[in-house]
């Protein structure tokens, strides 16, 4: 199982159905990839009234879960390779270094959502934050995109932090080139990861 990852309008769902198609992977996304998900990807991007960050953290630890018994686990167990747009790093990023969470609290919550299913990789696409936040149409921006430049900036600093401390997990891509550069950048880093699926 791999896992996109980056902040918003990095480009990663472009570069997960890229790599899915590579690969013959199985492509899927968070928050909102089953049916009761999709109602917390709802109450995640679009609630009106104020959100805690516990709450935020439990509604998407909820949604995972979801994910997990429901997709994930089912396409692994049948053999396949999967491609996620986002998984346990999101949480960590955002709900971590973007509303400060305590990373330790938020690994044992994952946990337990996630029942230890973890990616055999993540897959940071990164670019800088002034590019990433030109892509997102101020119109079109949900609630989190339109949280204060801090925010932003602590999740994009905070996924350089756990790709740089996990090595063995993570991997970094310059997401900075044409969608074409990027997706040959993404296909080498996995299979020279992974090696190619069997
Ligand atoms: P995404 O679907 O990638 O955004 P979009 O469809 O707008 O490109 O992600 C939705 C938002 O949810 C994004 O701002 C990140 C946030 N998110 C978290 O804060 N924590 C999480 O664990 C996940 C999975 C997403």
């Amino acid at each position: 199982m791999i896992a996109l990852e980056g902040v918003d309008g990095c480009g990663k769902s472009t570069q997960a159905r890229l790599l899915a198609d590579s690969l013959g992977a199985l492509l899927t996304f968070e928050p909102g990839a089953t049916a009761v998900g999709s109602g917390l990807r709802h109450l995640m991007l679009h609630s009106e009234g104020a959100m805690s960050p516990r709450a935020e953290a439990l509604i998407v630890a909820a949604d995972r879960a979801l994910h997990v018994e429901e997709v994930l686990e089912p396409a692994l167990v049948a053999g396949r390779w999967v491609v996620t747009d986002r998984y346990n790093g999101s949480t960590l990023a955002y709900q971590g270094f973007g509303r400060r969470l305590d990373r330790e609290r938020l690994e044992g919550l994952l946990a337990f959502a996630t029942g230890g299913l973890d990616p055999d990789l993540s897959v940071l696409i990164d670019v800088p934050l002034g590019v990433a936040r030109g892509r997102i149409g101020a119109a079109a921006a949900d609630r989190l995109e339109r949280l204060d430049a801090g925010f932003h900036r602590r999740v994009a600093e905070g996924y350089r932090t756990l790709a740089a401390g996990d090595p063995g997990h993570w991997v970094r891509v310059e997401g900075e080139g044409s969608v074409e550069q990027v997706a040959r950048s993404v296909a080498a880093a996995v299979l020279g990861r992974l090696g190619p699926p069997s």
